[in-house]
């Protein structure tokens, strides 16, 4: 018998590590399972739908999506978690009984890196999350989830960032304040022990205009983007003596795991897999 079918489709898609990730996955839980990459056509419009078709009709069990058909993904969806709902992305898909069952794992995978792998729990800590766009809309739901004390998200566009945590306000049943701000409004905010940076500014070398004041020496930083080095961002927090300073590894690795459990119904390790896709920071 042919061995079950998974796949991750981008575009472009040359640089994915998923395959490496869930292959790993597979040999390590001894799963019989294959798991390739595609590149979906950006242009027609119903491209990216006509290529997940295809991988179904031909025995696909489920897809991980990455940029830039999360939305897409969301909109051919049957089912759709209430995270996946809350950040109207989606980057990994089911294929069961004819439908396609849809859930976005980036949050949750975020958030178990930090409160697990880095050992900082987010429980009455002060934390702040640097822009609205997708990034921290797929993080924002698990965030209120570990009931940080204080949970503030700035972004250039104000609004962007209150109508966001508006949505996410009515899940907020764990009591912790959720604002919304500029960045000329962190000055007076004092330090947080835990910044995030979910901007897309590190992916073209830029810094988001966010005073040195928010870091604390104790704290820590992250920073969402993967093997992009020490960027802009970590360099301003390192400078401001934050001890704990991180990328995206192991987000990256996190959420594959979530993905691979939801899927097989088994919890691969994570640690020895995160430390050989590690990337120095210097
Ligand atoms: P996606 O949804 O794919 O993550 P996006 O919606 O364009 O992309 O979101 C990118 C995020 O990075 C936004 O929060 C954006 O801020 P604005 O909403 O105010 O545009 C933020 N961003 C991008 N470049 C930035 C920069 N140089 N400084 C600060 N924020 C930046």
């Amino acid at each position: 018998m042919m061995s079950d079918r998974y796949a991750v489709i981008g575009n472009p898609i040359g640089h994915t590590k998923s395959p490496l990730i869930h292959g790993f996955f597979a040999q390590e839980t001894g799963q019989d399972m294959s798991y390739g990459a595609i590149e979906g056509p950006v242009e027609p419009a119903s491209g990216f739908s006509d290529s997940v078709k295809r991988f179904i009709a031909a025995g696909g069990r489920g897809m991980n999506v990455t940029a830039p058909f999360k939305l897409a993904a969301f909109a051919m969806s049957d089912e759709r978690s209430e995270r996946a709902q809350l950040s109207g992305a989606v980057n990994a898909m089911k294929f069961e009984g004819g439908r396609i069952i849809a859930e976005n794992f980036d949050g949750v995978g975020l958030v178990r890196d930090i409160e697990v792998n880095l050992h900082q729990p987010m429980v009455g800590k002060r934390v702040l999350i640097l822009g609205a766009g997708g990034a921290a809309r797929g993080a924002l739901l698990p965030f209120v989830a570990a009931r940080p004390a204080e949970l503030v998200v700035a972004n250039r566009h104000v609004d962007k960032a209150r109508a966001l945590v508006e949505q996410v306000a009515r899940s907020n049943t764990a009591g912790g304040s959720l604002t919304a701000c500029g960045y000329a409004d962190l000055a007076a905010l004092g330090r947080f022990d835990l910044v995030i940076n979910a901007t897309s500014a590190s992916l073209t070398g830029q810094l988001p205009p966010v005073p040195a004041s928010v870091f604390s020496a104790g704290g820590s930083a992250y920073e969402l983007a993967y093997g992009k080095g020490l960027t802009p961002f970590l360099r301003l927090a390192r400078d401001a003596g934050v001890e704990s300073i991180a990328d995206g590894v192991g987000m990256l690795v996190e959420q594959a795991a979530e993905a691979f459990a939801w899927w097989r119904g088994v919890r691969p390790e994570t640690r020895a897999l995160i430390e050989r896709l590690t990337v120095p920071l210097d």
